[in-house]
Order: C-alpha cells, then structure tokens, then sequence
C-alpha cells in the first residue's frame, strides 16, 4: 500500500545518496516507495583508529560514489534519464562527506535538468518507519521515536512531516558512542556495538553490578558517561594484562543490560509525556540490538501500544531512507499546494536540528 497519492507522486523513481558518516550509500525507489534498488559500501580504512576519521570518509565518499551510483542503476535496470528527481543527506553530518553526496547529487540532478531535494538525516532515520512494508498501516502520526546511534540519543516526538519536537536527549555521550568507547575498552573492533553485542550472547548479564544513570529521573534525558567511567573502574584490575574472556563477556552482558534498563525506564517516561502516542519506534544503528529492541518491545506491550523497529540493515545508516524521506517531502509538498521541492542552491550543514524543517511547509519561505 502507497502512502503517495497520485497526485502527490513524482514523475519518476528517484535515486537518493547517503554520506553522512562512514556509509557511502545509493538507492532508487520507485514514486510510491518500493525500493527498486540499494548498495551500502561501509568504508574500511577508519578501524585502525578507533573512529570515523572525517577526511578518510569524505575522500573515500568521493572515490566510491560514482562507481556505486552506477551499480545502482544497473541492480535497477533503469538509467539516469528514467529518474524522476535526486535527492541527498545534506545534514547533519561529517561536512565533508555531506559535501561530496550533495555536490555529486545536485550535479546530477542539474545535468537531467530534474529536481534535488535535501534531506536531513535525522529526519530520514524518523521517517523510515513508514516506508511501505514496515507497519502494517504505514505508521501513521503522532508516533514516539526513540532514536539511538553514534551521534544521537534522542526521544522525538513525531507529529507529522516536518513537525518534532524534541522531548529529551543524551546530555553527554550518544548510546552507540558508548557501545563504541566500551567495546574498545574491551579490546573488541570497530564499530564497537554489534561486536559488544556478539560477546554479551556468551555472557552472564547479572554477573557484574553496574550503575543505571538517570533511571527514574524526571524527563527523558540520557546519559551514559558514568556507565563508561564503571567500566573503566572493572577494567583497571586488569592494567595491560589480556583480559578473562568469560569476565569480558560477563562485563558486555552487564552493560547491554543497564543500557536496556535506562532505555526502557527514559521510554516510559518520554511515553508519558507523549500520551497520544500509540505506536514506539526505534531508529539508529543501536535500534538494530536485539536486547535493546526486546525491551522497549516490552514496554510498548506493557502500555497496550505497538512497537516498530525498521528491520537490521535500514536501521543503520543506508540510502534508502533518505529517498523515502524526499519522497514525503514531495507529497506533504504537494499536499499543502506547494511548488515542486527542488534545492539546489541549499548548502550541507553538519548541524540541521530537526526543529528547522517545518519551514520547508511554510509558503513564502524560500530554502537558501
Ligand atoms: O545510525 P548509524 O549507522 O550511524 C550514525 O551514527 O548515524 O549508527 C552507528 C552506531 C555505532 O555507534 C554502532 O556501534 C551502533 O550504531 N550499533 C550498535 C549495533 N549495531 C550498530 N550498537 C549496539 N548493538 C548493535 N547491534
Ligand atoms: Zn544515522
């Protein structure tokens, strides 16, 4: 089922670019939604130094996209001039990398003489829940997104296209930044969560006592240093020396469950303030943890709603949320008589809060 009235689709499929962080990402979906076809490339080069390393992911952006882009459109069977528009992460981002998606796209679009929309990437990772296919009845507003990744950690309220409202967050590190500092604590690779989170399967998560930072606190605020800190203190013992491997797995079991813990106590409260919700959503690279999705699968069950977590490869950083996301800024576009959206001269920007893009909907208001 099409979320996309008739009137509200593009002329033609269109083909969108992720480069925000480390994941060069292509896909072509249809105007109603189907994807026709998606290649992620998740760049080797940044393990050896613990992190994305912003000039090694815009370069390696850069030598992977063209080739990619093309490989797309083969897996598709279609050619650049069957495109309808083209859209690109333009935001928040590595700036960098943003600068190589959206030049590329906006080249592109400017050479078929067809649109380019922007896409914030925080709002593709909100909106990936109503892709055709994920809910039953497409996920329909007001829902609650818990998004958790590298760079976020937020409770959003989700009203409709283009409207949030940010109902808490991190006030230090994002969880999958702390699945990451962890893992490599642990000697483990990276990126750092689904290796924490193999481990733990051989562990014992009530073997070690770890803190919960911010449980039962007023709001939905995060925080996860202390965490990290506890960690650390388990780990001096051992100074340089290889550690047990079963108080490894002991040590990421512990902490998986007082992530959980958190999470699920913060969901609650962030359900509380979000009473119309009736439907939780779970977005971001940490989303694609099955402890993590379990328990806010039994919070969701415990307050009578439904729970929805995008399946494992569109929770993580991919390219087909980000056309699902141009694709509903071209409907609600055309739903509140709009012209066509088409922002070529819009300029990357590494910080995009979600709060900005209801101005997209507001006539008048041009897009520089
Ligand atoms: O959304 P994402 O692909 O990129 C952005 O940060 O935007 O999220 C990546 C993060 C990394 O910190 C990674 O360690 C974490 O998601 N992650 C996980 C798992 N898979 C990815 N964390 C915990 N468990 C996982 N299975
Ligand atoms: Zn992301």
């Amino acid at each position: 089922m099409s979320h996309l009235s008739a009137t509200a689709q593009p002329p033609g499929p269109v083909l969108a670019i992720e480069s925000s962080c480390d994941e060069t990402a292509c896909a072509i979906l249809s105007p109603t939604g189907a994807c026709l076809a998606q290649r992620v490339v998740s760049q080797d080069g940044h393990a050896d130094f613990g992190g994305v390393v912003p000039e090694i992911a815009a370069r390696a952006h850069l030598a992977l996209l063209p080739g990619l882009v093309e490989a797309t459109l083969a897996d598709a069977g279609l050619s650049t001039t069957d495109l309808g528009f083209v859209a690109a992460s333009t935001g928040p981002g590595l700036i960098g990398g943003l600068i190589v998606g959206t030049s590329f796209a906006k080249g592109l679009a400017l050479a078929l003489d067809i649109p380019f929309v922007a896409v914030n990437h925080v709002e593709a990772h909100a909106l990936t829940a109503r892709l055709p296919g994920i809910v039953p009845d497409g996920a329909p507003f007001p829902y609650l997104l818990l998004l958790v990744s590298g760079g976020h950690c937020q409770c959003i309220a989700v009203d409709g296209v283009g409207h949030y409202r940010k109902l808490g967050g991190t006030i230090d590190d994002a969880a999958g930044e702390a699945f990451d500092k962890v893992a490599k604590m642990l000697g483990l690779g990276w990126p750092g969560g689904p290796a924490l989170e193999k481990l733990a399967q051989q562990g014992n998560p009530n073997a070690i006592p770890l803190p919960r930072p911010l449980l039962r606190r007023p709001g939905c605020d995060f925080s996860f240093s202390g965490l990290k800190t506890a960690i650390a203190q388990k780990l001096a013992p051992f100074g340089q020396a290889p550690l047990p491997h079963q108080f490894a797995a002991d040590l990421a079991a512990s902490f998986q469950q007082a992530v959980a813990d958190v999470v699920a106590d913060r969901i609650n409260h962030a359900l509380d303030m979000m009473p119309q919700a009736r439907l939780l959503v779970a977005a971001g690279g940490v989303a694609a943890n099955t402890a993590l999705r379990t328990r806010l699968e039994e919070v969701a069950q415990q307050r009578g709603l439904r729970f929805a977590a995008p399946p494992l490869k569109l929770c993580t950083d991919n390219a087909v949320m980000v056309g699902w996301a141009a694709l509903e800024t071209w409907r609600e576009s055309a739903e509140r008589g709009l012209p066509t959206p088409n922002n070529t001269t819009l300029r990357p920007r590494p910080r995009w809060p979600l709060e900005d893009m209801a101005q997209r909907f507001e006539p008048g208001l041009t897009q520089a």
